[in-house]
């Protein structure tokens, strides 16, 4: 039976009520498919998005709906047994590359404050999307790429971030058969590579999930907040002290918006250059609360040029934080190496292991390594 067939077959059977067991009517809808799957592929390059609508149809048309939406089964093992398509660690250096080419066409995007770089914005993609992990249910991460489904594009925590799913799309539609979840990570890998920062391992083979896997609001961290907050939020994640630390290092790249978060200002002197100035900052300026209209942040006080945001300011303002602070402010070699480590964690939390297509994470090259 042809694809279209199949996902024709699919729709008669999957929605006609009666046929569908009760659990199923609350899960994947028909306008959630309409809506937010990836159009059927073509033959050579297989979106797995499609291939899941496929397999749903192969399966559901051997009279499998029960099995599939009686909440007994993993739809995704159900695709992932039907699948056959692992494209080769070449083929995912050609969508880093591409990803890379795109962050610097950034032109004036953010307007006078043009970085000139997509690169901070993709990688506050990649983290917004695997953050929203919670270890005890084993629910959220970077698996379904859930932001596409709202209401999660339509978090407080995610505004902004529509600009970087758009570039993302740009890439899509190159190569239709990465999943979002793997592109939005591979984009994080390449905006920290690309932006002198440290290789982070990754590896593909997360799927393309639905609107019944979106998690609920208020999972990513509120800037306003402090230690106890970054604890609970993080703790919930699977982190630790050390590893929140090495994370909240990213703010050396990019700056708030006031029409995002209504935070304004970068953090950095070089927000489009990794390095540990993130640290050496915390330490070297003196931090004083801005005199604005807007919410509580922190300003230095010698050039009122740069930020820090409450929950930036309790990495050395909490005794157990402030001590890797300075052990990062004091050594770039160390905060890289665990910043790697940390974010190569990060990227895949909520992903089952046995989805990844290799046992061992790649170092994907940089441009830079491929010119010479
Ligand atoms: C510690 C808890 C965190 C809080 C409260 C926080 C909060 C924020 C806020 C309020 C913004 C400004 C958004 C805007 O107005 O455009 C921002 C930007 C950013 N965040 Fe975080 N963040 C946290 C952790 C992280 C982590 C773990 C990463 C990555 C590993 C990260 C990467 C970024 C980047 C790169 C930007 C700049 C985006 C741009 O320039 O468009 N943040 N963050």
């Amino acid at each position: 039976m042809s694809f279209s067939l199949l996902r024709a077959s699919f729709r008669r059977t999957a929605f006609r009520a009666a046929a569908v067991p009760r659990a199923a009517r609350n899960t994947p809808t028909r306008a959630a498919f309409r809506k937010y799957s990836t159009p059927p592929p073509a033959p050579e390059a297989k979106s797995n998005t499609g291939l899941i609508v496929g397999a749903l149809a192969a399966v559901v048309a051997g009279g499998g709906a029960y099995y599939l939406f009686s909440g007994n089964a993993d739809p995704v093992q159900a695709v992932k047994a039907a699948t056959k398509f692992t494209p080769t660690q070449e083929d995912y250096q050609k969508v880093y590359n591409k990803i890379a080419e795109i962050l610097d066409e950034a032109g004036d995007y953010d307007g006078d404050h043009a970085h000139g770089s997509y690169g901070p914005v993709i990688l506050r993609l990649a983290w917004h999307a695997s953050g929203t992990y919670d270890v005890a249910s084993n629910t959220g991460g970077s698996n379904y790429a859930t932001m596409r489904f709202e209401p999660e594009s339509l978090h407080g925590a995610n505004a902004g971030l529509d600009v970087a799913r758009g570039v993302m799309e740009k890439i899509k539609v190159q190569f239709p058969w990465i999943s979002y979840g793997d592109l939005w990570t591979l984009g994080g890998v390449a905006a920290v590579q690309e932006m002198a920062g440290p290789k982070v391992p990754w590896r593909p083979g997360r799927v393309d999930g639905f609107a019944e896997h979106v998690t609920p609001d208020g999972r990513l961290p509120d800037a306003s907040q402090g230690a106890a907050h970054l604890r609970a939020i993080f703790g919930r994640m699977g982190f630790n002290d050390q590893e929140i630390v090495a994370l909240s290092g990213a703010h050396a790249l990019g700056r708030c918006h006031a029409d995002r978060s209504g935070f304004v200002g970068p953090w950095t002197f070089s927000p489009t250059t990794l390095t540990n100035d993130y640290f050496k900052l915390l330490f070297s300026e003196s931090w004083v609360w801005k005199k604005w209209n807007g919410p509580k942040q922190l300003e230095d006080k010698q050039t009122k040029t740069l930020m820090m945001l409450p929950t930036d300011y309790v990495v050395i303002s909490d005794k157990s934080f402030k001590k890797f602070a300075k052990a990062y402010a004091d050594d770039n070699d160390l905060f890289f190496k665990d910043f790697s480590a940390v974010v190569a964690k990060l990227f895949e939390l909520g992903v089952p292991t046995q989805q990844f297509v290799a046992s061992e994470p790649w170092l994907m090259k940089t441009l830079d390594e491929q010119k010479k």
